[in-house]
């Protein structure tokens, strides 16, 4: 016998007492992969085919095993745009959004280059591309797998000025040859316990040695040689990293260093332009 919605909506409170966000996470799914809408969900008790109720089971396998619905969607919104997503790549985070706005308030001028130093989904560089359609955006990694996605989004989002580059950090970028840098590295420590809560994502997009800061050091190195005169170097960082990453900015030659705060009013991202 078929099975309603009521049925499941009962299932999902029963096994995951007050926690509201999963039975929010069921309603999204309801919509966004069987495409039912607020009527079916909420005032017809809509009846399920079978196909419709394995999906479900399926979504509540997943979400035992603690699956974030970004991968089970395998879409994620980001500077409104939804990028293909799966466990190859970091699923994007609203705070980079602030990343990408400041720099698309910078009026870059035509030809100008923009490095996405560790692009995973492709989800920084094909933002500033589509925002800038004047300018020519490369996006690196050097995780074969996370490339594979960035191309899937370019090819999705219809990007001509987004080009995927395989790099250890700015290694295969060739010396004074760009006007910006951006990255969002992996920061965190491995110690850290938030980890435990991020299984699902790619170590490689999270983990940084040195307390985290190992990757804003080689990218804070590596930048000098890479920038054109009056380069700007732009990075996402932890919360409690500003001081640090400031600092490694200004030992590599960097000036004028500023800080944003995120929405939590935490300092997240921090830029600094090249002296000479
Ligand atoms: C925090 S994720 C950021 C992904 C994406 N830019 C975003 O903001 O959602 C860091 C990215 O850096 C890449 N990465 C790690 N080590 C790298 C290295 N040595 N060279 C280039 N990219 C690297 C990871 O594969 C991952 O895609």
């Amino acid at each position: 016998m078929s099975k309603n919605i009521n049925f499941f909506k009962n299932k999902i409170t029963e096994t995951w007492p007050g926690k509201k966000d999963i039975s929010t996470e069921f309603i999204f799914y309801l919509k966004e992969k069987l495409h039912l809408s607020d009527v079916s969900i909420y005032i017809d008790d809509y009846s399920l085919s079978k196909d419709e109720e394995n999906s479900i089971n399926q979504f509540i396998a997943l979400k035992k095993q603690e699956v974030p619905l970004d991968y089970i969607l395998e879409k994620s919104s980001f500077y409104g745009n939804n990028f293909f997503v799966d466990p190859r790549v970091l699923i994007p985070r609203p705070e980079t959004e602030i990343l990408v706005d400041f720099i698309n308030k910078l009026n870059l001028q035509s030809g100008e280059i923009v490095i996405d130093a560790g692009t995973g989904s492709g989800c920084i560089g094909i933002s500033l591309a589509i925002h800038n359609p004047h300018i020519k955006v490369y996006g690196l990694d050097f995780s074969k797998e996370s490339l594979e996605v960035a191309n899937k989004n370019k090819n999705n989002l219809k990007v001509e000025n987004f080009t995927t580059i395989y790099s250890d950090w700015l290694s295969n970028i060739e010396d004074a040859s760009c006007n910006l840098i951006v990255s969002n590295p992996p920061y965190i420590s491995s110690e850290d316990k938030h980890l435990r809560d991020l299984h699902h994502e790619p170590l490689m997009a999270l983990t940084a040695l040195d307390n985290g800061l190992a990757d804003f050091k080689t990218i804070s190195r590596q930048a000098p040689s890479k920038l054109l005169k009056g380069g700007m170097l732009a990075f996402e960082h932890g919360y409690k990293q500003e001081r640090e990453v400031s600092e490694i900015l200004k030992k590599n030659g960097f000036k004028n260093i500023e800080t944003l705060e995120d929405h939590q009013s935490h300092p997240r991202i921090t830029i600094g332009i090249l002296s000479n």
